[in-house]
């Protein structure tokens, strides 16, 4: 395969390598990912993280497995083991459900390394048109406020949420960026306030129980997050924490904006209850690990509730920015996302 390089997935020497996002940003490590247990391991350690790059990630270690000559019938098995690595950000199964129909085809390696190749084109693209769709709803001075990681790290181009404050900064329309810090993995302390600072946003990192203060004190003009998916009735599943925001911007009244590739849409799941949620690891709670080691601060086999992500009601939610434009309350209670 070609050589390809993005903020954290590169091929080179025919090989995938992923860029350590737990590491990360005291370190930066590039991971070789040989064979579908190393990434397994790398994605449920959230090495590899964020919607869209997982989805990627997967799709272009099979291509690359396909090209070092491993059979089709073993392809199609490591495909259902990376589809089944996490649960809850459809991106992953809507990537592989493509890789599996150039799996059926007689030029198997052509047909998987064009499509995996052809995925990471097209989400760099689509990062740009939610940006560019995005950035027309800030409105100059703004101070916004964003949960989690949604930037390059976690996607193939600029990003989503992240994409949209970027491009918006570039437009002279950012005043401040509050960065929720996301616990317990702290994709927003280590990642996104990481990305802000290369990017040279404004940003102010806060944990995430200072939000509802800041919105007291109308500090907050306006709330984007991404989404690992969306349901038929608008209902979004992203990282936990992004409910509560969206009942504390509701009550003040601040527009709530979720941005999202419409790779992230699953239009089969009728609404957010039927969307499964990953439970994670109860040290993730009772302590924090990284490149520095490994704290614990609760008692010895505290008893932990650890889901990764919650779900938003359309209700609460001000627009849905995807790659096709913004999609508006009104007419998701029409049914834009329902299936066709
Ligand atoms: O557990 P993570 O870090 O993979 O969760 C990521 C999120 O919830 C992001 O907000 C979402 O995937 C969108 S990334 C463009």
């Amino acid at each position: 395969m070609q050589t390809l390089s993005t903020t954290s997935l590169q091929v080179r020497e025919n090989q995938l390598w992923i860029l350590d996002q737990q590491a990360l940003p005291q370190e930066k490590i590039w991971c070789p990912t040989p064979d579908v247990a190393t990434l397994v391991g790398h994605i449920q350690a959230l090495r590899v993280r964020g919607a869209p790059l997982i989805g990627l990630s997967a799709s272009l270690l099979l291509a690359l497995l396909a090209e070092n000559g491993m059979p089709k019938a073993e392809l199609a098995a490591a495909l259902e083991v990376l589809r089944a690595s996490r649960p809850t950000a459809v991106n992953l199964m809507n990537n592989l459900d493509r890789m599996k129909l150039a799996l059926a085809q007689d030029n198997f390696v052509g047909a998987l390394n064009t499509e995996a190749l052809r995925l990471v084109a097209e989400d760099k693209a689509l990062c740009n048109s939610i940006a560019e769709a995005g950035s027309v709803l800030v409105k100059p001075g703004s101070r916004l406020l964003t949960h989690c990681n949604t930037g390059g790290l976690a996607t193939a181009g600029v990003g989503t949420a992240l994409g949209v404050i970027a491009l918006a900064h570039q437009q002279g329309n950012v005043a401040n960026v509050w960065v929720d810090e996301t616990r317990p993995l702290l994709q927003g302390g280590r990642l996104t306030a990481w990305e802000l600072g290369e990017l040279g946003v404004p940003y102010k990192l806060i944990c995430d129980s200072m939000a509802a203060s800041l919105m007291a004190q109308q500090q907050v003009d306006a709330i984007w997050v991404g989404a690992d998916r969306i349901a038929a009735n608008g209902d979004v599943a992203n990282k936990i924490g992004t409910y509560s925001l969206a009942v504390l911007a509701n009550y003040h009244g601040i527009p709530f904006y979720v941005a999202a590739p419409h790779t992230t849409l699953d239009r089969s799941c009728p609404n957010g209850a039927a969307i499964p949620i990953e439970q994670r690891d109860a040290r993730e709670v009772t302590g924090v690990a990284g490149s520095f080691g490994q704290v614990q601060w609760a008692p010895q086999n505290a008893s932990v509730y650890n889901p990764a992500f919650d779900v938003t009601p359309a209700a609460l939610i001000s627009g849905w920015v995807l790659d096709t434009g913004v999609v508006a309350p009104a007419q998701v209670a029409e049914g834009i996302f329902q299936p066709r």
